[in-house]
């Protein structure tokens, strides 16, 4: 089988040198990778650099190789176009469809999934300019990374650092695995949580669960892949912030609450995989609680949690929210679900069965999707990715 083709556009900025490591990894994932650096790009990380990583010349301009006519055929045969670091300007010129050299030719001439991973200081990224540009870029199907937030080149900090390049890669292998299938949830805000949340005793004591949050993150990966806008409530996961997700972390069951109310509003769909502790204790002790000799410790009392996903489930945020729920059932896995579904007021419920070794910190999962109306679709065995992909699919149907 032919290796699947990969247009590497790089602008102009100081990330460029991320792009490297982007390409390292596509390539060696099998991916036949040609590098369309701008000639500012070049600035910042030479020709030969790309030259010699992606086994193939490098040009800039639409006249160089002009017998192989490059600028048709290069964004002609490609499977993917991803453009990291995308500068401001870059994504002026693609939203306006200008075309004075060879990436942006390439983009015009590319019928395949585009994927843009901006870098820039905060103030571009957030001026109503690029804002705009890159809502145009997202109506027209193209996949449009949120900035990370961190360390600038300068000593500021903000939103508008180029992602994670292993997270970039993860959104291209996603976007090329749904080869032509249409960015279906572009345009769409998702709020996603995930984790365990843990409830304090004092200061070094907990109550918390086995949850490890990685189906959480599979569903925010996942969504921002087919084009959403992705709110990530996370609670104690210590994972990797995914590429082109907002990330919210928080602690305990009344952060999270607090964090999902906030995201809900303009959301078209809440998805709540965190494992949320129903209980939590009454008292919090300011020191930490001490053994005493001869005394058998103090009992702890617990107090109710407020639920989140029948909260949001019973008063929803703006009409024609999906919201979807998860259980973790040992027994009577289906017959508990459906009361669960009935009892949560949600619209969807992924219903699976854990024990000792199934689910809590593996990469697989298995479960069935229980619908509001009746609908039972079974999600068999394999990675949590693919449970993720059903949970958008039905969410997706439902959104219309
Ligand atoms: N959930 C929530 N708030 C809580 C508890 C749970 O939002 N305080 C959400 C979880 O995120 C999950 C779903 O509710 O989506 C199911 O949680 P689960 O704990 O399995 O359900 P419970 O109602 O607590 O039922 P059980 O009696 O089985 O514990």
């Amino acid at each position: 089988m032919d290796k699947p083709k990969v247009v590497l556009g790089v602008s102009g900025g100081i990330a460029a040198y991320k792009a490297c490591e982007l390409l390292r990894r596509l390539t060696e994932s099998g991916h036949d990778v040609r590098v369309v650096p701008t000639a500012s790009a070049l600035n910042f990380v030479g020709a030969a650099t790309w030259s010699a990583l992606s086994g193939h010349p490098v040009s800039t301009e639409v006249w160089s190789d002009v017998h192989e006519v490059p600028h048709v055929r290069i964004g002609q045969h490609a499977d993917l176009v991803v453009v990291a670091p995308a500068t401001a300007d870059m994504l002026a010129k693609a939203a306006h469809g200008l075309a004075d050299d060879l990436l942006t030719n390439t983009l015009l001439t590319a019928r395949c999934p585009v994927v843009f991973a901006p870098a820039m200081h905060t103030e571009m990224w957030e001026h109503p300019a690029t804002q705009e540009n890159v809502a145009t870029l997202r109506r027209r199907g193209a996949v449009v990374v949120e900035p990370a937030v961190g360390r600038l080149t300068g000593v500021d900090t903000g939103k508008g650092r180029l992602p994670d390049p292993g997270e970039i890669f993860e959104v291209c292998r996603r976007v090329l695995a749904r080869g032509a299938a249409e960015p279906d949830l572009a345009g769409r805000h998702v709020v996603v949580s995930a984790g365990g949340t843990r409830e304090p005793l004092d200061p070094v004591r907990f109550l918390g669960n086995r949850s490890s949050g990685k189906q959480g993150y599979a569903l925010a990966r996942t969504a921002a892949a087919r084009g959403a806008r992705v709110t990530l409530i996370a609670a104690n996961t210590g994972l990797a912030d995914p590429a082109g997700v907002d990330v919210v972390q928080v602690g305990t069951a009344v952060q999270m609450r607090e964090a999902v109310l906030k995201a809900a509003p303009d959301a078209d769909a809440v998805v709540m995989a965190a494992a949320v502790a129903d209980f939590r204790p009454q008292a919090y002790a300011a020191g930490k609680i001490k053994k005493k000799d001869g005394q058998e410790p103090e009992p702890i009392i617990l107090v109710r949690n407020p639920d989140i996903l029948a909260e949001i489930s019973a008063d929803r945020a703006r009409p024609g929210q999906i919201v979807v729920g998860f259980a973790a059932e040992t027994d009577d896995v289906l017959s508990n679900g459906r009361t669960k579904l009935a009892r949560k007021g949600c619209d969807l419920l992924v219903v699976n069965e854990v024990g000792e070794r199934k689910t809590f910190g593996s990469e697989e999962n298995e479960a069935v999707v229980l619908g509001a109306d009746g609908s039972e679709t079974p999600v068999p065995h394999g990675p949590k990715e693919a449970l993720a992909e059903t949970v958008w699919d039905l969410v997706t149907h439902r959104l219309g």
